[in-house]
């Protein structure tokens, strides 16, 4: 809901608040951001500064207008406030200072600009400024989430005057408090260990998390959190803090010496600039804020939720994802027609719903060095064409989705002897190449276009129902030939991409695109906007995924990571790990499997059935079910779980992840929120076989006889049986869950081996069923046992 009392604006959701004012000299002041709290006198929450501030400077010399130590909502360079800006134009004849001054509010309704942008706000307020010698106008947007506790800021400003003005910068957010949350959480990485968790103290002086790369990044992704040292999962404040772009962006923060912090978000200024001709309209990209006083997994929920039902949209917003097997590490470029069939028989088989169709299919690409941007088949892969591949997979019951890189071009390509200018590089200059390659022009309209007419012809020429859309280097030589302003270009970039993909995902709403680059290096609300799901890494290793997903999961839902079972040794870590434990990880995301199904033994396919059969009964509290990360978190600990619970708070669904067993370690004791406290639950293991090869010589110490180590008998044995794993099965009331916890059966010691000691070693991992209790099941169970 909106206030407006007298000369304040107090924005509430369900529970937080955000207040600030127009003042009689025309800036806006900042006063509060945090839970909703109800007001008596606003004259409490002003700032003051009757004493006087050392040697700062009066605003247009106004009484007490110390603008420097003032708590702002919108700030410029040059009148005094020398803090990080959020908004800075100039040019020959005015000069860079700025001076924005509040003219008016209007209670407006949504609007989607030329960006991608979160929908469906409760409401939403433009406030006016106007900065009279430069005669722009500089619009600030409100969105009001309510249920998500999400309030979304973007700016715009308008040319009113007959000069042309460069924009420096327009941040979309800019919010003055004071530095009582000071712990920032970022989510940095690189190919392969995206979005780790890191934290720093932040004191006086500057921060800021970045991209320069063309793309929101694996080094810093736009998603921040601030919090107090105290907060944990479970309790304590934070802020929330994310963008709805996908290119450079910046979270600059500024502590200043009066323990006050300026926390700006948008474009990263460092590589923009814009020219504003007379009558031009400029608007930065969606800036999302959200606060909770009950800890991180609180703020977690507020942004998937937010993800899930105002960023997600069209035929898959808030529908279950299909079970994927992609043929990319089963055989790489090394493909044709037959080797795919039958890796689509095995998939049909264990129960798959999608068939994806990775790199190599088009052009002559039968390695990385060609044919990006000949989007038609490869015929001597493919000899009876798309088409006849993708009926052969409808009638094995499975969807068929195509891989593809649509921004690249290889100079080994027809559409580069055809368009060499459809390629980004820098007259006179050989270009930086990634992965052999450059990138399209996007800037440029006709290679736009190219790449539509080319996509639609190959997206309608059969029934494909799923796209990944790769993306595997960032930009470099950075030049646009039909652009005036070069500096524009990073900015002119994405507006393109953006433009494709509004115009294809029109064209087709029924494909389900999922969004990659190299992984995950472009894992961010934009991409969001167009691609429900995200694939989280190239990384499918256990044990890096468990960091990798904990960090994602910190600002998106379940139902946006992709999340693949594959093949040991592990392909990016060389790691060898059980085939459930990779499945249990994975299944806390849209599971798919990315492995040649055709080599495993039928023991394994046994299994991938199984763990199939399993994740699509539970898929829903999986995909769209309130997620939980337990403290601590991989991050800090060798050991840690993940949880969802239904909507209902009737069941949940837990994963215990291990990554190095430490020798005598703490006993392991679960607990899972968000339950009813009162109701009583069933706790169970999903049953799991634990492989005997994990004993090594200490199997003669359970067998009756004695067998010789890694002798013909002891590897028949480890082939051909598995041990039945602890049965972990109790009783419990959702409060005890909460508060007391379940001590789980001893992990194994070295001390002593029984049907009550879970065997997990390195990279072990267990599920729990928690279920409401069914007085008649359970007897039946015991009685029988
Ligand atoms: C990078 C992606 O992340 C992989 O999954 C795969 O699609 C390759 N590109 C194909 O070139």
């Amino acid at each position: 809901m909106i206030k407006i009392i007298n000369d304040f604006f107090h924005l509430e959701t369900q529970n937080t608040a955000y207040i600030f004012s127009k003042s009689l000299s025309g800036l806006l002041l900042h006063h509060y951001y945090g839970k909703k709290i109800t007001i008596c006198d606003y004259q409490s929450v002003m700032q003051k500064l009757d004493g006087g501030q050392g040697t700062s400077n009066l605003y247009e010399g106004i009484n007490n207008a110390f603008i420097d130590v003032m708590d702002l909502e919108i700030s410029a360079f040059g009148k005094g406030d020398y803090r990080e800006a959020m908004i800075s134009l100039s040019n020959e004849n005015r000069g860079y200072t700025n001076n924005f001054k509040y003219i008016g509010y209007e209670m407006v309704s949504e609007k989607q600009e030329d960006l991608p942008m979160s929908y469906g706000a409760d409401q939403t307020l433009r406030i006016d400024l106007f900065d009279s010698s430069l005669r722009i106008r500089l619009e600030l947007y409100y969105k009001v989430f309510e249920r998500s506790d999400v309030i979304c800021k973007y700016a715009k400003v308008i040319n009113e005057s007959q000069e042309t003005y460069i924009i420096h910068r327009l941040m979309s957010s800019q919010l003055d408090l004071k530095n009582t949350h000071p712990i920032m959480m970022t989510f940095d990485g690189a190919w392969s260990t995206e979005r780790h968790l890191n934290e720093k103290l932040l004191t006086s002086g500057i921060t800021i998390n970045d991209s320069k790369h063309g793309v929101s990044s694996n080094k810093h992704n736009p998603l921040f959190i601030l919090r107090q040292q105290q907060t944990t999962e479970d309790s304590g404040e934070a802020y929330g803090f994310n963008l709805v772009y996908s290119g450079n962006h910046a979270g600059i923060l500024e502590v200043t010496p009066n323990e006050r912090i300026r926390i700006l978000q948008g474009i990263n200024p460092a590589t923009f600039e814009w020219k504003l001709k007379p009558n031009d309209v400029f608007c930065a990209p969606e800036a999302l804020l959200t606060y909770t006083h009950n800890g991180l997994n609180q703020l977690s929920h507020q942004m998937h939720d937010f993800v899930n039902n105002h960023i997600v949209r069209g035929l898959w917003k808030n529908k279950k994802r299909p079970v994927l097997i992609n043929n990319w590490e089963a055989t790489y470029f090394n493909f044709n027609e037959k080797k795919l069939l039958e890796l689509a028989k095995k998939a049909s088989q264990v129960g798959i719903e999608l068939f994806v169709l990775d790199d190599g299919w088009f052009g002559k690409r039968n390695n990385d060095k060609t044919s990006l941007g000949d989007w038609f088949v490869n015929s001597q892969k493919l000899p009876h064409g798309l088409g006849y591949l993708c009926d052969q997979i409808n009638q094995m019951k499975m969807m068929f989705g195509l891989w593809v890189e649509p921004e690249m071009i290889n100079e080994e390509s027809e559409l580069y002897r055809l368009h060499p200018e459809y390629a980004i590089r820098l007259p006179d200059q050989k270009p930086s190449l990634g992965r052999n390659q450059m990138v399209l022009d996007l800037t440029n309209p006709n290679a736009r276009d190219n790449l539509v007419q080319q996509l639609s012809a190959i997206f309608s020429s059969c029934n494909i129902e799923y796209v990944k859309w790769d993306f595997n280097r960032n930009l470099t030589d950075l030049f646009g030939s039909t652009l005036s302003n070069q500096k524009e270009f990073l900015h002119r970039y994405m507006m393109g991409l953006y433009d494709v993909l509004s115009r294809l995902t029109s064209r087709f709403p029924h494909i389900l695109f999922e969004s990659c680059a190299s992984g995950g290096n472009r894992f961010d609300l934009g991409m969001l906007c167009f691609m429900p799901q995200i694939w989280t890494s190239d990384d499918t290793d256990y044990n890096e995924r468990l960091a990798i997903q904990t960090g994602t999961s910190y600002g998106y839902p379940l139902s946006t990571m992709g999340a693949h079972v594959s093949d040991i040794p592990n392909h990016q870590t060389l790691r060898n790990t059980s085939l459930s434990s990779r499945f249990n990880l994975a299944s806390f995301g849209v599971l798919g499997y990315e492995l040649d199904l055709t080599s495993l033994s039928n023991d394994e396919l046994e299994q991938v059935k199984s763990q199939i059969s399993f994740y699509k009964e539970q898929r829903k509290l999986y995909q769209y079910g309130r997620f939980y990360r337990s403290h601590p978190t991989i991050f800090t600990s060798n050991r840690t779980t993940f949880y969802c619970v239904d909507s209902i708070q009737n069941q949940a669904i837990v994963g215990f992840f291990q990554s190095l067993i430490h020798p005598n370690q703490s006993e392991d004791v679960l607990f899972v929120k968000g339950l009813h406290d009162q109701t009583l639950y069933q706790l169970k293991t999903k049953t799991q076989k634990v492989n005997i090869e994990i004993f090594g010589g200490l199997i003669n110490l359970i067998l009756p006889i004695r067998i010789k180590l890694n002798g013909k008998i002891h590897r028949l044995i480890c082939k051909l049986y598995q041990m039945k794993g602890e049965q972990d099965d109790c009783l419990v009331y959702g409060e005890q869950l909460r508060y007391g916890g379940i001590r789980l059966t001893q992990q194994f010691m070295g001390t002593g081996f029984n049907d009550r000691v879970r065997v997990l070693g390195d990279f072990g991992s267990r599920l729990y069923i928690i279920k409401p209790f069914v007085k008649k099941e359970y007897k039946l169970k015991k009685q029988s046992k």
